[in-house]
């Protein structure tokens, strides 16, 4: 039987895939705005990042990777599917690192990473007398943790090759979830303000 543990890992994970999803779901009339012809003086990291019409399809199609590669925890929880059919779970591994470097690298570049990175310090944008505007900063700390999850996947990749280093693969998987748990957090607040916020009850 399946640990409590496991169990509330996989709610989270429902519940904040779903989350993702609904968000996305809200934004995808915006994926298809026309992207403007740019004089060559215009080509600066500005029209990569952010709402721009290229930054938004980045953001967008940098999350729904991040989110496919999630799907390792789904084949992971299914341990006593048989390989044939669904893929063993260390190809789905491979997907789930393989999606994230692709995903994290669209999502650094729509946050402006690393010249045009205006969140770099994200302290001065948090600005709680200002309401939900005043969470702005709070992408610059999504920005960062999605940085931070990719380098400790890659991490604990090497962790995983090394026989002499397998005993720090556990504390290693919960530093890996607790900031994935940060950036469905962060990314969610994100969300809330650049979708839900300015574009449905704004009209
Ligand atoms: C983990 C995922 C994400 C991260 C780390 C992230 C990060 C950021 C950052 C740092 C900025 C500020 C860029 C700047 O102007 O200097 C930004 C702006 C923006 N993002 Fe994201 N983003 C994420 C996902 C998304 C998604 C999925 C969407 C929409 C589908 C989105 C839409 C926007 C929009 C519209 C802005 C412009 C906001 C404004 O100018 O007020 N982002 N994002
Ligand atoms: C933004 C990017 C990433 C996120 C949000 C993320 C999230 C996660 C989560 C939630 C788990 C736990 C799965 C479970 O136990 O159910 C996990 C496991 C793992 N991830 Fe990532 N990850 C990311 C990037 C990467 C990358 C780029 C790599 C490899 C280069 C990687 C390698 C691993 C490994 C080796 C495991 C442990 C597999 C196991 O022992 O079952 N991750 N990741």
């Amino acid at each position: 039987m399946r640990s409590l543990r496991g169990s509330v890992l996989l709610s989270v994970w429902t519940v904040g895939t779903l989350t993702v999803t609904f968000f996305l779901s809200l934004g995808f009339p915006q994926v298809f705005q026309e992207i403007p012809s740019y004089a060559i003086e215009d080509l600066t990291m500005r029209i990569l990042k952010g709402g721009s019409p290229i930054g938004f399809k980045l953001a967008y199609f940098g999350t729904l990777l991040l989110v496919a590669g999630q799907f390792y925890t789904l084949r992971k929880a299914m341990r006593r599917v048989p390989r044939i059919g669904i893929g063993s779970r260390s190809a789905w591994l491979r997907g789930h690192c393989y999606l994230d470097i692709a995903g994290t690298i669209l999502l650094m570049i729509h946050s402006g990473f690393p010249l045009s990175f205006r969140y770099a310090n994200p302290f001065p944008y948090i600005k709680p007398t200002w309401g939900i505007v005043g969470l702005a900063g709070v992408q610059g700390f999504a920005a960062w943790v999605v940085l931070a999850v990719l380098i400790s996947g890659l991490l604990g990749e090497q962790l995983r090759r090394n026989p002499l280093r397998l005993h720090l693969i556990k504390p290693w998987l919960k530093i890996h979830i607790v900031l994935t748990c940060l950036l469905f957090v962060f990314g969610i607040i994100h969300l809330f303000i650049v979708l839900w916020f300015k574009y449905v009850s704004a009209g």
